[in-house]
C-alpha cells in the first residue's frame, strides 16, 4: 500500500491538503485527483510513501447534522455533546474560545490541532504554532462511501470535506482522543462538528459567523498517553472500510 499526499501553496500559505491510502496500482489515478483538487496554488507538494501495517477500522463515526439560529446556541449544544464524552463545560468553553481568538499564540491559524488534557485544560502540543495533524487514514472505497453520502442527502458541496473530516475524526478516536471540537478556517464553510466514541459525529451549523477567517480542531485527551497518542495519528496507517 502507499500513502499518497498532496499539500499546496499559494503566496506562502497553506491552501489545500489531501491524502489517499491505496494500492499501488492506483497511484495515476489518485495523483490525478489530488491534483486537482486545490483551486490555485503557486506550489504543489505530492508524497508517495509506502506503508506496511494498515489497521482496518469496521465502521465510521456515526454522522447526525443540527441546523441552529444562532452560533451561541450552537456551541451550547456543541458543550452538552462534549459532557457527555467526559469533557467539563469549563474546558469546552474554554476549547471555544481558543478556537474563536485564534489557537496559534503568535496569532491565527495553527497548522494542525490542539492537544488539551481533559483534567486540567493545559495545552499538550509540542509547538503551539504547528500543532498535531492526523495523517494516514482513507477509506477503503471512497467512490461507495461519496456514493452512500449522497443517497443519504449529503449535497454535493460539502461531500469532500465530510468525508475527510469524518475519517479524521474516526481515526482519532481509534488512536485514543476522547473527543474533538473542530470548525473550518475556510471563511465561506461554517459547519463545525464535534466528536466522540460516545456521540459519534456530530455536524453542527453554524460554529462560526459567515466570514470569518479562524477555525482549528482541539482534541481533549489523557495526558499519560500523550505520547503514544501523538504516534498513533501522525503514524500508523488506518483504512475504514464503511459508514
Ligand atoms: N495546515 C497547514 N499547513 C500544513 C498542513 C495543514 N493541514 N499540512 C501541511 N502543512 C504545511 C506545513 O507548513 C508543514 O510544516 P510543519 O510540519 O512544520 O507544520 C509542511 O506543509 C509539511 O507538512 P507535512 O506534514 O510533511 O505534510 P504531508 O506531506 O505529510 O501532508 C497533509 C499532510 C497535507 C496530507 C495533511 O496535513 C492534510 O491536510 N490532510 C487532510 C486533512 C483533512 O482532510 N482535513 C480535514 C478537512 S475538513
Ligand atoms: P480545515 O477543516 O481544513 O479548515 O482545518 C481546520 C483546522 O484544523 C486548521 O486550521 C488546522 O488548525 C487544523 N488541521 C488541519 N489539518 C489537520 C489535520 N490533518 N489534523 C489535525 N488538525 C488539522
Amino acid at each position: 500500500m502507499l500513502s499518497i499526499r498532496m499539500r499546496a501553496e499559494l503566496e506562502g500559505r497553506h491552501v489545500s491538503g489531501a491524502e489517499r491510502l491505496i494500492p499501488a496500482e492506483e497511484l495515476d489515478k489518485a495523483v490525478k485527483e489530488l491534483i486537482r483538487r486545490p483551486k490555485a496554488y503557486d506550489k504543489l507538494v505530492i508524497t508517495v510513501e509506502k506503508v506496511k501495517g494498515i489497521h482496518v477500522i469496521p465502521k465510521a463515526l456515526t454522522i447526525y447534522s443540527y441546523d441552529f439560529k444562532s452560533v451561541e446556541e450552537a456551541h451550547s449544544f456543541a458543550v452538552e455533546l462534549l459532557k457527555k464524552e467526559g469533557v467539563p463545560e469549563e474546558l469546552s468553553r474554554k476549547a471555544i474560545e481558543l478556537l474563536k481568538r485564534g489557537a496559534n499564540p503568535e496569532g491565527g491559524n495553527m497548522r494542525g490541532a490542539v492537544l488539551m488534557d481533559i483534567q486540567t485544560g493545559e495545552r499538550l502540543e509540542p509547538d503551539q504554532e504547528r500543532g498535531i495533524r492526523t495523517v494516514r487514514v482513507d477509506w477503503k472505497d471512497r467512490k461507495a462511501i461519496r456514493r452512500l453520502l449522497r443517497e443519504r442527502g449529503i449535497k454535493k458541496h460539502y461531500i469532500d470535506r465530510l468525508i475527510d473530516a469524518l475519517a479524521l475524526a474516526t481515526k482519532n478516536v481509534y488512536c485514543g482522543v476522547i473527543a474533538e471540537l473542530c470548525w473550518s478556517d475556510d471563511p465561506d464553510y461554517i459547519t463545525g462538528y464535534v466528536a466522540g466514541p460516545n456521540i459519534g459525529y456530530r455536524r453542527i451549523k453554524p460554529m462560526k459567523e459567515e466570514g470569518a477567517p479562524l477555525g482549528g480542531r482541539v482534541y481533549f485527551v489523557k495526558s499519560e498517553a500523550v505520547v503514544e497518542l501523538i504516534e498513533c495519528l501522525e503514524g500508523k496507517a488506518f483504512l475504514i472500510e464503511n459508514l
